[in-house]
Formats: structure tokens, sequence, C-alpha cells
């Protein structure tokens, strides 16, 4: 299966875990579209945790101030139907909250366009009912002492081969990837009105009380579309100056929310339809993609990896998340099979994962790599994970794709 086609499965994960009876269960490598991954270095060690403490050391910046170091990764969950959070999504994050999580960023959460959504089930960052139902989940994570950003996200291009209706599909070149055209290229008044509609988002989530916002900048969709060589050809300002659209959205949201309001961006080398590009191939190239960004209004950046253990570049054992601190001396978030032997996208494919040391993770947290470090399927299937980690606890569940199907 190649690397998009996988992601494409991936995608569905959730249509495929809302219907009665799953499918079956495949074991795939997630290797075979990619150069051959560096294995997991917790996996030599047992479970066992060392000094956790620095886990648990707050976090102080310019405008984000949190109990500990552990962020609730953004998990697109898609239990909200017709766009609308219910109560159910509001119990699902306050449980992560009064588990001790540090900072949740909710699943990916769609700005007003008609092609932000892949799946009628996520949910929207625009109406009246979808901003009332955010507002009862920030209620009830801060009435567990628990602190929460949304994830604004459009997917641009990427497909959901579950929703065959390219009507309303925008992206930078109309493309998912090269040779691969989907939907429509996207105008200059498209291209204005997403980025007001990003802002719009923004104000909406301080208005309705977030403690920080993150925008969706990674893993191939709209944002990391115009970032991206493979799916932004425009011969225009748009395509010549590939970053400029995610500086445009993060100016314009950070006019919207003023000087106070935290700024997350998710970026990943990586896309789901090639896991093996780099928008940076040399530390220079990354400061050079980043600083403009931190100018433009970002506070933290947050650094996607599918194994955070592997090195950026060649001659450094720092992460993604470990070069961007360096070059840009902004605070930086880590991610990537935090205490799970195996990676995400193996884990859509139907692949366990079972409970790891993270010894190797708390170090580089105490040399100083990263600042926080966030954590995606531990907290699926276990909310009490931080909590566990905390006790020098050995009882953590293994990660199963039919963990998916329920939102607990
Ligand atoms: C079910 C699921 C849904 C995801 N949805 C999103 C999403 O909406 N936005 C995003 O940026 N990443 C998403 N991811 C990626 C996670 O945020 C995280 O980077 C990834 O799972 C690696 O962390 P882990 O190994 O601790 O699970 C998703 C991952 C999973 C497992």
């Amino acid at each position: 299966m190649s690397a998009s086609a996988s992601w494409r499965a991936a995608a569905n994960w959730t249509r495929s875990w809302t219907t009665a009876s799953p499918p079956p269960i495949r074991r795939r490598s997630p290797g075979r579209a990619e150069a051959a991954a560096i294995p997991n270095p917790e996996l030599v060690k047992e479970p066992v945790l060392a000094s956790t403490d620095i886990l648990f050391q707050p976090f102080h910046s310019k405008n984000l101030d949190l109990a500990n170091r552990i962020v609730m990764a953004p998990m697109t969950r898609s239990f909200s139907p017709g766009g609308v959070p219910g109560a159910n999504v509001a119990d699902y994050y306050a449980r992560r909250a009064e588990g001790q999580v540090g900072l949740i960023i909710t699943e990916g959460t769609v700005v007003n366009r008609a092609g932000a959504a892949n799946d009628p089930s996520v949910p929207h960052f625009h109406g009246e009912a979808a901003l009332e139902g955010w507002a009862r989940v920030v209620e009830a994570v801060h009435a567990k002492g628990g602190k929460i950003a949304p994830q604004l996200w459009h997917v641009g291009a990427a497909i959901n081969p579950a929703r065959r209706d390219e009507t309303h599909a925008e992206s930078p070149s109309g493309l998912f990837k090269d040779g691969r055209p989907w939907g429509h290229e996207m105008s200059v008044a498209d291209i204005d009105a997403t980025i007001a509609a990003f802002a719009q988002a923004a104000a909406d989530a301080k208005r309705i009380g977030f403690d920080a916002i993150e925008l969706h900048g990674a893993h191939g969709y709209l944002i990391d579309q115009f970032q991206w060589q493979g799916t932004n050809h425009r011969p225009d300002v748009w395509g010549t100056d590939r970053s400029r659209f995610a500086r445009e959205v993060v100016a314009a949201v950070r006019a919207a929310i003023g000087p106070d309001t935290p700024l997350i961006l998710r970026l990943s080398q990586w896309k789901q339809q090639d896991y093996e590009t780099k928008l940076a191939a040399t530390p220079q190239a990354l400061a050079d993609w980043l600083n403009p960004l931190a100018e433009a209004g970002v506070d933290i950046f947050h650094c996607s990896q599918r194994r955070f253990w592997e090195p950026e570049f060649e001659g450094s054992n720092l992460n993604f998340a470990g070069w961007a601190k360096k070059q840009t001396g902004k605070p930086t978030i880590t991610v990537g099979s935090v205490g799970l032997s195996g990676e995400f996208i193996a884990g859509f494919g139907g692949e366990a994962s079972e409970p790891t040391s993270i010894d190797g993770l708390v170090d580089r947290l105490a040399a100083d790599e990263f600042d926080l470090v966030a954590v995606g399927r531990a907290l699926i299937v276990d909310p009490d994970w931080a909590v566990k980690v905390r006790e020098g606890r050995h009882d953590f569940a293994p990660f199963q794709r039919e963990a998916l199907g329920t939102l607990y």
C-alpha cells in the first residue's frame, strides 16, 4: 500500500469504527513506503519509569502557564454529528483534564469554508450550535482544572475516500499530490476568505474562553499544501513564496486574538502524501522557514513526528522539536509514539502498540531539548495516563485500533 493510500485508509478510520461491525484488523508494516524506521530505543527497557518529575514541572511562557509538561495531542474522533460537539465530547475532554493533562489540544475542528471538513462528524468551529457545544467543552475542562486549545483545521485536497464529492474541495493547485488532482485550485478571493475564516475562528475561540489556539499546519492538509512543492504549483505570489499562506494565516489570527492569547502552530516535515519529504533539508532551511512564522505571531511550535526519537538532521541527535527550539528560541512541543511501541499510522492499519518506557523522552526533556510533550493514543486508551506516570504505576494500557470505536 502506498503512503497516500495508507493515509487515506487511515483517514477513514472513524467511519469504519463507528459502524456496527468493524472491519477485520489488517497487519501492515509502516516501513513499506518509507526508509527503514529507527527502532524504538525504549523497547529494550521495561515500561518502568525513572524519575519523571521533570514532566510535572510547571511550564511558564510569555502568555501560557501550565501545571505540567503533558499535552493531549489533537486527535480527530468524528463523534460530532452535524459538526456539533455534544455532551459526550465535553465529558471526553473533561476526563483528560481530570487525569492531569497540562494542556488539551482538541481534535481538528474546521473553519467556516465549505471544503474544510472531510467527514460529516468532524466538529465545526463555526455556527451557533457548534460554538455553543465548544463553550460547554471549555466549561467542562475548566471545571476539572484543565486548560484547552482548539486545533483549527482545513483539510484542503486531503481526501477521505468515503467522501466522494469533490465539489467544495479547495487547495492551492487542486492537487492531493503531484499527478493526483482533487477539487479545484483556489482563487485569490478563496485564499483571502480562508484566511479570514481562520481569523474568525480564532476570535471565536478566544471569546468562548479557550486558553490557547492551535493552527493545523501539518500532515499535508491545507496550510501544509501551500508550503509543499508537491501540492503548490502556483505561479503567483502564493506559490513563488510557499510560506506566505501560513504566515498570512498566523498574522491574521494574531491580529484577531491580540498579543496575550497563546498561538501554537503545528507543523510536520512529513506529509500524509509522502512520509520521506522534508520542507527543510538543513538546519538553516528550518530557521528560514520557522523564524518568519515566529515573527508573524507564533508563540509555540508543535513539531509533529511519528517517532519522537528520530533525529531531524544528520550529525545531531536533536529531534524536530529540538531543532525548532534551537533555531527559533521559541518553546516547542514534541510528539510521536510516546509511551507506546509502534507509531500511529500503523495503528490505524491495525498494528497494536504495547506500553513502553519513557526514560529516553524524560532525558531529552531534562536536557531542555523541547518544553512540552504531546501524547496521543496513550491518552485515548487511558484518560489517567498522566496520573499513572506521576505515581510511577505500571498498569498502562496497550493501544489497539478498536479503541477508536468509542469515545470515553
Ligand atoms: C485517532 C487519531 C486522530 C488524529 N487526528 C489528528 C488531528 O485531527 N490533527 C492532528 O494534527 N493530528 C492528528 N493525529 C495525530 C496525533 O496528533 C499524533 O501526532 C499522533 O497520534 C502521534 O502521537 P501518538 O504516537 O502518541 O499517538 C491523530 C492521531 C490519531 C491516533
